[in-house]
């Protein structure tokens, strides 16, 4: 079976989504789209972290209890998602009944191979982070990197994971998968592992209620980060199985250690076969400054895609920003991206074309260069098959969009409106290349191709018919609005 299963980071529901959510979610969509129109079996995973202390004190500012609170929140996301053209196949949620019940039978698997014990943790602990901290990761006067706050020293009784007895098999499996890491330098998890500890992946039920409860302890529930990484196992039902491993997980490049190191591990120990791929991408920073509450910069992508649009948001985050490195969002740079490239280059030749072949009529005709869309396509399709996202983001800036420039340079160079002989024959040349550019863009600006694709082509269909034309419907396409 050619298959993708592909899974963003499951979301705190602690605030509404903001950019940096956003983000991996449009591009795990693009990515979901894009093996669709290969006809892959593709699963689309996304979600949220529910329990931990944080939740819980939200919860509780809010006056609200913890699931009453993620419910709302669920909620949220949901919509927010729905806003930016999200096709997600299941949101997972930890909260679930079903997922309780996995995480318990895994547990209970692991235990009965000795790799689960009850110790105590003495360690520094960051609210924030919802993590401990050894003393060499904190900066001067035991403070957290990330918060910037000091942390708190805390001795507890704690069931551990013997993680450390699989550090010879993460580096097996490292060397043998050296397409498993990407946008992640492998020297770095190397030395991040050199002295792999045990990891706590209990608290005590008189420090936290808000978890699922260890099956074979009921005093004790499960630490945060040992019940969310095993959303991407719980959440494929029966028949959903055969999706099993991931091929692309995306992540932010705070969470990589989690994803890289402890998550494979899991799996090793329950003997479970591994990911294909784990992706980091950057941080986003609007203006140039961390987005934050304080700051008064943190970007609603709600706001903007209903200022703009849910493709301007998308094509922006993927075109304009270097996958696997830091971006900044800003605004001016945004409205540019928008009325410039996208009602500039892209709709503006759709109006182009439909007033043309409205006023002048056209023939069936192929592009003279439609050798460029079939390489273009042969060239998505390996990258497709490779799992290579940075490839396949890259097909999309350098090769794809050019094409529509092409295209404008064609009309500009034969001027069909002068009513030459050839007129009609370019406008249809014009059509077929336009028809296929969009079929090709349909995973990157889903909401406009939609009103130009309005058959069930696919772009897996590019080499068996080339002959395909764009019909305007009416003379006018008013795809985007203009933002002044
Ligand atoms: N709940 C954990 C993930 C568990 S996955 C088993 C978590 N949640 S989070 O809500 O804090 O972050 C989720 C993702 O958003 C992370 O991948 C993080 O890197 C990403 N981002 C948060 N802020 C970001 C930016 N400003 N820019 C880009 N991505 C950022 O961690």
């Amino acid at each position: 079976m050619k298959k993708c299963y592909i899974t963003t980071p499951i979301y705190y529901p602690n605030a509404k989504p903001h950019l940096g959510s956003a983000y991996t979610t449009i591009i795990a969509d693009f990515l979901a789209r894009v093996y669709r129109e290969f006809n892959y079996e593709t699963f689309f995973l996304t979600g949220l972290d529910e329990h931990g202390e944080k939740i819980e004190k939200v919860a509780k500012e809010n006056k609200k209890e913890p699931k009453d609170f993620v419910d709302e929140m669920a909620k949220e996301f949901q919509n927010a998602w729905k806003k930016l053209d999200i096709s997600y196949d299941y949101f997972i949620r930890t909260s679930d009944e079903n997922h309780k019940k996995k995480v318990q039978k895994f547990l209970n698997e692991i235990k009965e191979n000795g790799d689960i014990y009850l110790g105590v943790y003495n360690g520094y602990y960051c609210v924030g982070c919802e993590r401990y901290y050894t003393e060499k990761d904190l900066l001067e006067g035991f403070v957290c990197p990330l918060h910037l706050k000091k942390v708190e020293k805390k001795s507890i009784e704690s069931y551990f994971f013997r993680l450390s007895k699989y550090k010879e098999a993460l580096i097996e499996f490292y060397n043998k998968n050296p397409g498993f890491l990407r946008n992640i330098s492998i020297e770095q998890i190397m030395n991040s592992i050199e002295d792999l500890k045990d990891l706590s992946i209990s608290r005590p039920k008189s420090q936290l209620t808000w978890g699922i409860e260890i099956p074979f302890d009921k005093n004790h529930v499960v630490y945060v980060w040992f019940d969310a990484l095993l959303n991407y196992y719980t959440a494929l039902n029966e028949n959903k199985s055969l999706f099993w491993p991931p091929d692309i997980q995306l992540v932010g490049k705070d969470i990589v250690w989690f994803h890289a190191v402890i998550w494979p591990a899991m799996l090793i120990a329950n003997n479970k076969p591994l990911p294909r791929t784990l992706y980091s991408h950057g941080f986003l920073t609007v203006d140039g400054k961390k987005m934050s509450k304080s700051l008064g910069n943190v970007v609603d992508p709600i706001e903007i895609v209903e200022k703009y649009s849910s493709d301007t948001l998308r094509y922006y985050l993927i075109t304009k920003i270097g996958f696997g490195e830091d971006g900044d969002f800003s605004l001016n740079a945004f409205k540019d991206v928008h009325n410039q490239e996208l009602i500039g280059h892209y709709a503006n030749l759709a109006n182009r074309l439909a007033k043309l072949a409205h006023s002048f009529g056209y023939k069936k005709r192929k592009w003279r260069e439609i050798e460029k869309v079939k390489n273009v396509f042969y060239e998505l399709e390996k990258n497709v098959e490779s799992y290579n996202v940075n490839g396949i983001i890259r097909v999309y800036t350098e090769m794809i969009m050019p094409l529509v420039s092409d295209v404008n340079m064609l009309l500009n160079k034969e001027q069909p409106w002068q009513k030459r002989e050839n007129s009609k024959d370019v406008i249809g040349e014009c059509l077929n290349a336009f028809f296929h550019i969009s079929l090709l863009l349909k995973p990157l600006l889903p909401y406009a191709t939609s009103l130009i694709i309005t058959n069930k082509s696919k772009i897996c269909d590019i080499p068996k018919d080339e002959s395909n034309l764009w019909i305007p419907e009416k003379e006018n396409y008013i795809i985007y609005k203009k933002v002044e």
